[in-house]
């Protein structure tokens, strides 16, 4: 006798899922290497490849060795990679002067690559925490971080790094009215294509911990950074944002960190429509990474499982340490 059609369960979703052909057809999102940004973290000297201990597999590299790390990254077909440096603690000041010297490693550093690998795209840090000696993004008087006297700063960095050749900024301080201060100033100076990627959602997170230690700013930060990123709790918030710095001129908006926050990402998305994209951050990285190492995850399929969550959360592309892993295996 046949079973009823209510012994039936009414959808059988099983059977998209019964073979590898099934389940490609059926796949929803991909991630592809043109949604990859690669975070490097650079240091003065010649030759240098220097492990960071909170981030197994990356290093710090002198400007030389950039350029080459640029060149495998385009010839992964990488689109852009974005640079971070490990100031020495003799030019951090409470002035930070250095963040806008046209000679700073970053500065040099870019005009290396762009010589060199012209085809890929650079984006930058602005904010002045590699160079402050109390660690903090924004000048800092009588303990309080200043906002318009530090957007000032920023507008001074952003220009000298747009002169030497950056094509997308990433103001990563969250003071408020940077973005339309540094669009304007752009304008000002003729440099009407470089892009602006704002770390619009930033959270004072416990994740950024091995990225401090990578750059030399975990022994100098005094206090927390919990007066201009936002509380891990708000939502709304970060809505209020990524409006307010769309509207006053950022090309890109991202959300940071990626992992325990992709719901903003998902929100952002739907809300926004525009192009949207996730920090993974350093103790994202540290927590695969080392988990992988003691044998108590796969390592490469956590690493690419987490790389595809971010596009099913609506994000057009992802900065992350495993970038050139993740192009390799991409590659097949
Ligand atoms: C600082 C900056 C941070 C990161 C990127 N830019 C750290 C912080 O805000 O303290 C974190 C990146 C990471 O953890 O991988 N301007």
């Amino acid at each position: 006798m046949r079973p009823t059609q209510a012994a039936f369960p009414a959808t059988r979703l099983r059977r998209l899922r019964a073979s590898e052909s099934l389940r490609r057809l059926a796949q929803e999102n991909v991630l592809t290497t043109n949604d990859l940004i690669w975070p490097i973290f650079i240091r003065d000297g010649e030759g240098v490849q220097e492990p960071i201990a909170s981030m197994p597999g990356v290093f710090r590299l002198s400007i030389d060795l950039a350029v080459k790390a640029a060149e495998q990254a385009a010839g992964l077909g990488i689109p852009a990679i974005c640079l971070f440096p490990y100031t020495d603690p003799s030019v951090k000041t409470e002035a930070c002067a250095e963040a806008w010297n046209p000679d700073n490693l970053t500065n040099r550093c870019i005009r290396a690559i762009k010589a060199a690998v012209p085809e890929i795209a650079i984006m930058t840090d602005i904010a002045l925490d590699p160079y402050n000696a109390n660690g903090h993004d924004g000048l800092v008087r009588d303990g309080i971080i200043l906002n318009d006297e530090t957007v000032e700063a920023l507008v001074r960095m952003a220009l000298v790094q747009a002169d030497c050749g950056a094509d997308i900024l990433g103001p990563s301080d969250m003071m408020d009215g940077r973005i339309g201060a540094i669009r304007a100033a752009l304008e000002g100076a003729g440099h009407k294509d470089v892009a602006i990627l704002s770390y619009a959602a930033k959270y004072a997170s416990a994740f950024y911990g091995p990225f401090r230690d990578a750059v030399g700013a975990s022994g100098a930060l005094k206090g927390d950074k919990k007066t201009y990123q936002m509380n891990p709790g708000n939502s709304d918030e970060a809505m209020r944002l990524i409006e307010r710095d769309l509207r006053e001129g950022a090309d890109m908006v991202m959300v940071k960190p990626g992992m325990p926050y992709l719901d903003i990402c998902r929100r952002a998305k739907d809300t926004f429509g525009a192009p949207t994209y996730a920090y993974q951050v350093s103790g994202e990285y540290a927590m695969i990474r080392g988990a992988a190492e003691r044998g108590w995850i796969k390592g490469e399929a956590a690493m690419m499982e987490s790389l595809l969550a971010f596009k099913r959360a609506g994000c057009d592309g992802i900065l992350t340490y495993f970038a050139p892993e993740a192009a390799r295996l991409l590659r097949g």
